[in-house]
Order: C-alpha cells, then sequence, then structure tokens
C-alpha cells in the first residue's frame, strides 16, 4: 500500500497480471477465536484487552506522511490519519477503523480516518527451515459499493529495514499486502511489492512494480467476519521453492514462490527478513481509483463515512512453527 503518487497511476494492470480464485468457503457470521494451529506456537498476539489500549502493541501513524517523506503515504490517498476515537478505538475488544469526512464553512471537504503499525520490537521473520503465519480476523464495512468508492482498508505488513532507515526505500524493502479490499467490492487483494521501481511505466522489477505479484479472490462477503493471513514456508531449505501462500477462512488460496520474484535479493527481503505489521483504512489513492473505470479519482460525491465502510479488527496474530 506504500508507493509514489506516480506509482499507483495505473493500477489496470494489475487485473491482468494477476490470478483470480473464488471462494466459496465459510464466511464466519461471528467473531470466533483463531483456529487452533498443530505444530506452531504462538509467538505475538494482540486482541486488544491491554488497560492502556492500542498503544500496548502499536504505534499510530499521524497525517499524510511518515515524517519527512513521501506525501500521501506514496499511494496518493487524501485522508489526514489521527489519533482521535472518532477515527480509531476499541470497542468490546474490536478494533474499529472508521473514516470520517469533514465539510467547513466554503463546502471543501476533507477527510480523516485511521492507521496502526506494531512497535518497534514487534517484528518477525521466518527462521530458515520454518513456517511463519500471520492472521488477523477482520469485518469490512457492508455499505454498498457507490457508497464505499474509495475506501481502502488493509492489513499488510512493511520490511522492518523500512522504519530502520527512516521510511526510506520502499519497494525495496518489501511488502506483504495480506489483505486489502477497495471499493466496497466483494473481493480482497493478497500481493506482495519489492524490488525497484522508478515511477515509470511500463511495469519492470522482480514484483512487476507497481502492480505487484499475487492474485485476488472474490466472493467475500461483507459485514461478515473473515481470517485473512499468509503462511511464509521455508521448510524446502531452496529460496526458489520457498513460498508465500495467502490463507482466507482456512483454504489456502493462491501463492508466491521465490522463483516467481526470480531475485534472490528481493526474495530475501520478502521471506527472511523481520515485519511489522499495519492496519489502516485509506481514502482515494492509486488503488481505488485503478480500479474505475478511466482511473476515476476517489472518493465520490457519494462515498460515505461512518461504520458501515470501517474495517473492524477482532484479533492479530502471529504463529511460528514449532
Ligand atoms: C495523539 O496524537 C497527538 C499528537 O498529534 C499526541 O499528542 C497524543 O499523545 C496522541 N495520543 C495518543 C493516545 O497516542
Ligand atoms: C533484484 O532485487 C534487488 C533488490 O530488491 C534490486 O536491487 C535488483 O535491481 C533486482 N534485480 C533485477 C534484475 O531486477
Amino acid at each position: 500500500m506504500t508507493g509514489t503518487i506516480s506509482f499507483y497511476l495505473s493500477l489496470i494492470p494489475l487485473l491482468s497480471s494477476i490470478f483470480a480464485t473464488t471462494v466459496t468457503s465459510n464466511p464466519i457470521a461471528r467473531r470466533a477465536e483463531p483456529a487452533a494451529k498443530p505444530g506452531f506456537n504462538r509467538i505475538w498476539y494482540e486482541d486488544w484487552g491491554h488497560k492502556n489500549g492500542i498503544t500496548h502493541n502499536w504505534v499510530f501513524d499521524l497525517g499524510t506522511s511518515y515524517p519527512g517523506q513521501v506525501a500521501q503515504w506514496g499511494t496518493g490517498e487524501i485522508q489526514t490519519y489521527t489519533n482521535k476515537t472518532e477515527n480509531i478505538k476499541i470497542v468490546n475488544k474490536v478494533l474499529w477503523i472508521t473514516p470520517k469526512k469533514l465539510k467547513d464553512a466554503k463546502g471543501k471537504i476533507t477527510w480523516t480516518s485511521g492507521r496502526i503499525e506494531s512497535r518497534r520490537g514487534s517484528q518477525w521473520a521466518c527462521p530458515d527451515g520454518k513456517k511463519l503465519l500471520v492472521e488477523a480476523s477482520i469485518k469490512l464495512g457492508s455499505a454498498g459499493e457507490a457508497q464505499q468508492k474509495g475506501i481502502w482498508p488493509a492489513f499488510w505488513m512493511l520490511g522492518d529495514v523500512f522504519r530502520g532507515q527512516g521510511y526510506k526505500g520502499w519497494p525495496e524493502v518489501g511488502e506483504i499486502d495480506i489483505m486489502e479490499s477497495v471499493n466496497g467490492m466483494r473481493q480482497t487483494w493478497g500481493l506482495v511489492h519489492c524490488g525497484i521501481y522508478d515511477g515509470q511505466i511500463p511495469i519492470r522489477g522482480p514484483c512487476n512494480e507497481p502492480d505487484g505479484k499475487g492474485g485476488f479472490i472474490k466472493g467475500i462477503g461483507r459485514g461478515l467476519w473473515h481470517t485473512y493471513g499468509i503462511e511464509i514456508d521455508r521448510t524446502s531449505k531452496n529460496w526458489k521453492t520457498e513460498k508465500i501462500t495467502w490463507i482466507i477462512n482456512g483454504v489456502r488460496r493462491h501463492s508466491v514462490t521465490g522463483a516467481q520474484i526470480n531475485n534472490a535479493t528481493a526474495w530475501d527481503f520478502l521471506a527472511h527478513k523481520k515485519m511489522f505489521v499495519l492496519l489502516n483504512v485509506a481514502v482515494g489513492g492509486g488503488f481505488p481509483n485503478g480500479v474505475e473505470p478511466g482511473n476515476a479519482l476517489t472518493p465520490f460525491s457519494t462515498t460515505i463515512d461512518g461504520d458501515s465502510v470501517g474495517m473492524q479488527v477482532d484479533w492479530v496474530g502471529v504463529w511460528q512453527q514449532a
């Protein structure tokens, strides 16, 4: 979800260079604890039950960029992130991230929303010969598509070297988008970003930037709890056959292998190095624009704010193979 502005200008090829699968697995209507993961140890877990709230495990990303870094979080998104409860709060041990639409005296519309990332010290790598699972239980807003044009919730990871070097060096630092969804669509994307991108079209580099590599999954019912996860599998002990697999409601969907990235350095950032996790709901930007006919600029005047376009997160966990 990071990038440069020019960078997301044409995401239409995204739809052709990746493959789709359709989920018919059970959506989970009610909240549920994580499924048992035999052979794995849980190494980090958030269920929003800490007395000091969100900041126990997370830091707020505020404003419109990382300090001094690329504007609009690099994607052209238009919201300002705040730490106000109208944008981000815990209710009954569920995190709510809620976009808000504001109109000033002159009728100018601006948006606010929320974004958090796991604290420094909370970042994980898959050890050689093992598997690592990262999963969350998430409910996406159920408002209709016309009301959600430009709304862009995400559960994702970035290479920890990114914050170690002052939030510079994307996409080389590696990004795994565990779940992204735009415009209220009943589908979610699971992609990786890596390697190089110099702002030019055509697409280039080991991760086909600016599109990324991965896939999307259709038939995701909104307003329902689903689990979204990735498994990094290094049990083959050969980087080319190592893989990252997206898992929704316990069903394995698409994978990306080292061979598909075909660049040992880029794969190292994606599958071997530590990553931190992020949760946010963006408004506008290259991805939601890119799936609209003619790259129409989102949000639209029909786009609404509030909980029915927000994202709820029941829990987030990281498990490592024993
Ligand atoms: C919210 O952000 C402001 C800075 O914009 C800061 O002063 C305040 O301490 C933050 N509150 C929390 C709970 O992090
Ligand atoms: C391989 O990836 C590295 C780092 O991600 C990048 O610097 C390099 O240019 C890539 N090589 C090719 C041929 O794309």
